[in-house]
């Protein structure tokens, strides 16, 4: 018998080590290196059982075909356009999520959806029997005959399962139950999920079926263990929100067939998730109006404008260093427009507690709310409201001049569907679009100037 080798991985990245090490050089992390017996890697590495076992050949690229693959839509539009307009087949996807945010219960329903479109859809749980599946199937009333459930947790199996039945489409939930008897380290553990995201890798570029994985997020907001795991993967699709709130965003960090981005929206019911088609509705509806500190931003996410508040509190501070504090926004940006507005608009900041949330749980990441939050900022310090009817949308550079944003037009479209009254934007932005009729957009080319405009 060959001598069994051993190994040190580390659990955060997989880097590999012949010894120990308390610090793994490859993310820097302490004590996430565990010793794993190396898989062994005979000639039958990934033969499952024959039907699996195909030979792949270089082909000329002008030879092959490029299907126009019609991709495999649900019946959730949030869904599939957060997918970038549906599954590709043979794509391989990721969801992440905190556990109990409702990762099983997506992914159920979108089983269920396309089983009901006489699509075959074999749904493996790691975690839960076949009985708790079929008591949370009962309750979002899933009735088709298509949708196979399956409680198995060895890899090998699950691919002859998979192979018998040849679904259109198969949710893993989650990869980290799932294991592979000749890798000897624990589910879960790098080597594991390494192996097992391989061979399901190779069951959907083979047999063209999609597979989706479920896989947990650990306390710092990574999916648990690897981050090789997005690597190998098509598709990672982050499923999030506030457990205590019912709104849970489905959100595209990579996307081989699409953009990332897209935001999905849903609703945490009785009967399990719900689209939410009008967010900017639901973002607004808690707005207290006339209160100094909060404005209104339209944000691309991805193809769609979505307003919502941000909320700025800014108090004389006690101690001697002021803190800078911000939710849903990178926390770099409020020190930064803090200081603009002192060296640009004469706001003496320096000696002021700030606070910025962006309402609702949603997290914004574009240039394009610079202005907002500048402007929330200098509501809250000054304690004077601006309109309700206003929004405010611009890039602030360090100069305090306000620069060009993306798809004016459909910001502004998305503020007049909602009744806003007044668009607050970069002068740089005014040419070539059409404002709608009960709309005043007026531009600006400095945050002095739109403060005065707007406070
Ligand atoms: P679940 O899908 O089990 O989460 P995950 O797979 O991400 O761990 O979601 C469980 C939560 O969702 C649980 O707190 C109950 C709630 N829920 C509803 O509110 N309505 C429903 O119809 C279902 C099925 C679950
Ligand atoms: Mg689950």
């Amino acid at each position: 018998m060959a001598k069994r080798k051993m190994k040190f991985v580390c659990q955060e990245c997989g880097y590999e080590s012949a010894k120990w090490l308390g610090k793994c050089p490859g993310c820097n992390s302490w004590n996430t290196l565990v010793e794993e017996v190396e898989a062994s890697h005979s000639n039958n590495r990934h033969t499952l059982s024959s039907g699996l076992k195909t030979v792949s050949k270089p082909e000329k690229i002008t030879a092959i075909e490029s299907e126009k693959e019609p991709r495999i839509t649900t019946s959730m539009q949030e869904f599939n356009r957060v997918l970038g307009g549906g599954i590709v087949p043979g794509s391989l996807m990721l969801i992440g999520g905190d556990p109990g945010i409702g990762k099983s219960t997506l992914l159920l329903q979108v089983s269920s959806q396309l089983a009901e479109k006489q699509l075959p859809v074999l749904y493996i749980s790691g975690e839960e029997s076949t009985r708790q599946t079929k008591l949370r199937a009962d309750r979002l009333g899933v009735t088709s005959d298509l949708l196979y459930v399956l409680a198995e947790t060895n890899m090998v199996d699950i691919a002859t399962q998979i192979e018998e039945i040849k679904p259109s489409f198969v949710v893993i939930d989650s990869i980290q139950t799932i294991f592979r008897e000749e890798v000897s380290s624990a589910p879960g553990s790098v080597s594991q999920v390494r192996e097992c995201t391989g061979q399901l890798m190779k069951i959907a570029k083979t047999n063209g079926i999609p597979i989706c994985i479920v896989g947990h997020v650990t306390k710092e907001g990574a999916i648990a263990g690897p981050r090789l795991l997005e690597h190998m993967v098509d598709a990672v699709l982050y499923f999030e929100g506030e457990r205590h709130h019912m709104y849970r965003i489905l959100r595209g960090v990579k996307n081989r067939f699409g953009s990332t981005h897209e935001m999905g929206i849903f609703e945490m019911k009785e009967k399990g998730l719900r689209e939410v088609m009008n967010p900017s509705e639901i973002f607004l509806e808690e707005r207290s109006q006339g209160a100094a500190g909060s404005t209104v931003v339209a944000s691309m996410e991805g193809t769609r404008p979505v307003l919502v508040e941000i909320q700025a509190l800014i108090s004389p501070s006690s101690f001697g260093n002021p803190r800078r504090m911000a939710t849903g926004i990178d926390n770099n940006r409020v020190p930064l427009l803090m200081a603009v507005l002192e060296k640009r608009v004469g706001l003496m900041l320096q000696n002021q507690d700030a606070y910025i949330k962006v309402a609702g749980g949603v997290k914004l990441d574009e240039p394009a709310i610079d202005l907002a939050i500048a402007v929330s900022i200098a509501s809250s310090f000054r304690n004077q409201a601006t309109l309700p009817e206003d929004i405010f949308i611009g890039e602030v550079g360090l100069t305090g001049e306000i620069r060009r944003v993306s798809r004016i037009d459909q910001r502004v479209q998305e503020a007049a569907k909602l009744g806003f009254k007044r668009v607050i934007c970069p002068k740089k932005n005014l040419d070539g679009w059409e404002v709608p009729k009960n709309i005043q957009v007026i531009g600006v080319d400095t945050v002095q100037e739109a403060l005065e405009v707007g406070l």
